[in-house]
This record gives C-alpha cells, structure tokens and sequence, in this order.
C-alpha cells in the first residue's frame, strides 16, 4: 500500500487517503452568497473520484468579506441549507469536506462594499484604497469569524480552514508589508500575530475540540521585507495553542511580486513549518503526478499533498494514481465495469 493510499487520522476525522482538493473559488453563485448545481456537481464529482479531503472554496464570513460579487458566503444563517447539501452528497461518496472560512479585507472587488484592512494601502492601482480598521472593525470581523464557524457546524462539515494567506485580511495583519499600524495590532511579529490569534480563539468557542482546525498561510511573500516560512513558522507557534491542528502551505498574493513557479515549488516551505510548528501539513503547488505525491508523503515534508488544478482537469485522478502506484482501492460501484 502506498502512502498516498494510507488512512490519516486528525483528531475525530478520519480520511480515507492522503488527497486533498484545496478551496479553489468558482466564482458560480451571485449576490446571495447561495451554493447552486455548479457547486452541488463540482464537489460531489471529486469525492466520486477518489478524493480523501475537500476543502470548499474561500466562502466569505460577511458580505464586504468576499472576493467577488459570485463568492459563496456563510454570513447568514440562510447559507447552512445549501451547504448542508453538499457536505451530505460528498460525504456519500467517502470523503471528508471543509469550508474555507474567509475575509478579503482589501481584495474584495465586490462593487460597493466597504474596504477594510489593517492599514490604508491599496494592493495596486486596480484596487480601491481600504480603510484603517478601528478596534471595533476587528472586533465585528472576529464575531463574523465566529458566527461563520458555528454555521459550518450546522452545515455538518469535518473540518474548518481560516484563510489567512494570499494577501486577504488576516494575512493582511500577518505581514509587515501590508500592516503599518501603530497599536497592539501591528509592529512586532506577535502583535501582527494578534489579530489570528483572536480569530481562531473565537472559532474555538464554537468549534467543538474533537474537530480539526487547519489554518492556510502564505509561507513566502516573495518580496524584499515580506515574510518567509520561518516567520510564518514563528506566528503559528504562536497562535497554535488555540486549538490549530493542521496547515496547509501556499505562498504568495501578499503583495504584487514575481512568483518562479516549477513541480512542488512550496514543498520546501511545507517542510519548514512542519518541523519548526510539529502540526499536521499539507503541501502542494504543481504537484500532478503520483509518484511525486509519494515522494513528499514517503520523506516526511508533508502529512497529505493538495492538487488544485490536477483536480479540476481530471477528478478522476485519485481512481488513476491508485492503479498508478498498484493500490486496490475501492471504486464507485457504478464504475466498476471501466476499471480494467
Ligand atoms: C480557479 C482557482 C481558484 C482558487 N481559489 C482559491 C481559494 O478560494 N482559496 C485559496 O486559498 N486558494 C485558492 N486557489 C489556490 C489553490 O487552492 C492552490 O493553492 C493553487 O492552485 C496551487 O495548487 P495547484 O498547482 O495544484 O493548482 C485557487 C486556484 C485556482 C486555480
């Protein structure tokens, strides 16, 4: 049996192998924030072919919190239904699922909203310049954080991931290229920390102990006085008491910068914070072969790989890579007569 076929356990879940489709926005709903057939479809097609973990889509805590006019949102209690119906289709189907809860702050190109981000610097001219947060801003976005959690919970799914990387809100607070402020909130690597820290707190309030908590961080920001893996690694061992169990690994869109991408190219940062943190990590970036996966899981750089873009060419990839590595998995019966 091969790693990549090998069960994991992360506190109460259980997952039936190490692959995992990261939150990949599908820009697909409209104004209300409502999951629709696209959605219902996507999933449940990934977890028919063979995915172990599905992390939903960056799905907004509040309105002004979305990437887009077509994000699907969690800031009303009207959400649970819709999402509530995925998790139960994919779940049919042998995977786990998680909801990437989440906070544009400067990005949200949603048309009137209110721009908010720790400090006023726009992310590039395309961009509207946001407002200073006020203490009460911070609190209002860390109740919205809660709020969203206990709104998984009712949907029914496995896992949470906060969004903190590629330069929205709280990844905003995390890094010194973009946090400029002058209180408890920016300055030195734990306040910047602080604003997390508060969040996973308040998820913790409402997310029962006995589930999985994943954090995704941008470990590189690829620009000069930005941050790297270590400072990363830095800040979740200062917010990991909070009750994070797991991180998944991506880098970049902090700033505008020049990315060298190439196979595995945030594997190594991957590596960093899982022996620096001691937490559950997931890497990816590229990664589209089998062999490759078993590579990282077999040398112990990650606990479970992601592949975004593998996943939305071929769904059936985890069925091919288990034929690939010689793994009998169990196939949707439906199926079973193409399986030679
Ligand atoms: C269409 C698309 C939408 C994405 N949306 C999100 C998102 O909502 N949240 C997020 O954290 N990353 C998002 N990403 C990044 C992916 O999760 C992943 O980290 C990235 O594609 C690199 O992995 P890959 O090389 O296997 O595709 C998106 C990527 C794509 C291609």
């Amino acid at each position: 049996m091969s790693k990549l076929f090998s069960k994991i356990r992360i506190k109460d879940m259980e997952v039936r192998n190490r692959i995992v489709m990261p939150p990949m926005c599908m820009y697909s709903s409209d104004d209300t924030g409502y999951p629709n057939s696209w959605h219902f479809i996507h999933y449940a097609t990934r977890a028919i072919g063979g995915v172990g973990l599905i992390i939903m889509e960056a799905t907004a805590v509040e309105k002004r919190g979305r990437i887009s006019a077509r994000d699907l949102g969690i800031w009303d209690d009207s959400h649970v239904e819709g999402l509530a119906r995925i998790v139960a289709e994919v779940k049919k189907h042998g995977a786990k699922i998680g909801v990437q809860l989440a906070h544009a702050g400067r990005k949200c190109t949603a048309p009137d909203e209110d721009l908010i981000a720790p400090s006023p610097i726009a992310f590039d001219e395309t961009y509207g310049v946001p407002r200073e947060m006020t203490k009460e801003d911070i609190k209002e976005v860390v109740s919205a954080f809660k709020a969203g959690a206990y709104r998984a919970l009712s949907a029914g799914f496995d896992i949470i991931e906060i969004h903190a990387a590629h330069g929205y809100l709280i990844n905003e607070f995390l890094s010194p290229l973009t946090n400029k402020r002058t209180d408890e909130y920016g300055g030195n690597i734990e306040n910047r920390a602080r604003f997390l820290k508060e969040v996973i707190k308040a998820v913790r309030e409402v997310w029962p102990e006995e589930k999985p908590l994943m954090v995704r961080v941008s470990a590189e920001e690829y620009a000069e006085g930005g941050n790297h893996d270590v400072d990363l690694a830095q800040i979740i061992n200062l917010v990991k008491e909070e009750g994070v169990d797991v991180i998944d690994v991506s880098s970049g869109a902090v700033v505008p910068a020049k990315i060298n991408v190439y196979p595995g190219y945030q594997v190594r940062f991957a590596e960093t914070i899982k022996k620096m943190t001691g937490l559950f990590v997931i890497a990816g970036g590229l990664i589209t072969a089998p062999e490759m996966a078993e590579e990282i899981l077999q040398n112990e750089r990650a606990d479970m790989v992601y592949l975004g873009r593998e996943l939305l060419r071929n769904p059936y990839w985890p069925l091919a890579a288990a034929k690939e590595l010689g793994d009998d998995i169990k196939w949707p019966e439906q199926y079973e007569r193409s399986r030679k």
